[in-house]
């Protein structure tokens, strides 16, 4: 696998920026959920750092589950806006404050779609917390009631954001230079 250091077109989040809006995220999360049932569902695979990195710092009792969803292929998903559950929750739902934890919202397919799955398990409340909102790429409207930062249209990965499946686990998000990358083979 290439180094990084070949592709990497600039660091659009640093680290020290990322775990300091985490903090705040988190702040906001701890005053809103004072004395309620949280219950946080990681949507995997890229918000795994996200939510590692934020429930640290979440002081309320809380609870964690985690699903993935697959697209039915790019460009189906592109048309019809479908996702089906892939790995569905552990646990139930019902009457819950669930807090979806999402790296990136882009299209807004999956979280609109996982929305409305969710909903019709009943959870008492049922909000978004996203690190990245890719606003300008939105074809769907969904509600982000936690949001980290707003960022360019640009290939973006790290933190949680795969490029070919690697790279999850860098600590900062970088833009990729597509003339410099050379996807795996
Ligand atoms: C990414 C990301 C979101 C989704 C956002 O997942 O983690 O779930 O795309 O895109 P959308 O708003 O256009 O639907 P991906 O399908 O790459 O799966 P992964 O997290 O397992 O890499």
């Amino acid at each position: 696998m290439q180094d990084y250091n070949n592709f990497l077109e600039e660091i659009l989040i640093p680290t020290d920026e990322l775990q300091s809006r985490i903090t705040e995220l988190a702040k906001q999360i701890n005053e809103d959920y004072q004395g309620k049932n949280l219950h946080m569902i990681c949507i995997l695979r890229g918000g795994m750092l996200f939510l590692a990195d934020l429930m640290r710092q979440v002081d309320l009792p809380h609870t964690i589950d985690f699903m993935a969803v697959s697209s039915y292929g790019s460009g189906a998903r592109q048309s019809t806006g479908q996702v089906r559950i892939a790995l569905d929750l552990k646990e139930d739902i019902h009457e819950r404050d669930v807090l979806l934890v999402e790296d990136i919202v882009d299209s807004g397919y999956t979280i609109a779609s996982v929305l409305e799955m969710l909903a019709t398990r009943h959870p008492r409340s049922l909000k978004v917390c996203t690190l990245l909102d890719k606003a300008e790429r939105r074809e769907v409207e969904v509600p982000i009631d936690y949001r980290g930062f707003t960022i360019p249209n640009k290939f973006v990965f790290g933190y949680g954001l795969d490029l070919d499946e690697y790279y999850h686990n860098l600590s900062f998000i970088g833009t990729v230079n597509p003339d410099k990358y050379q996807p795996p083979e």
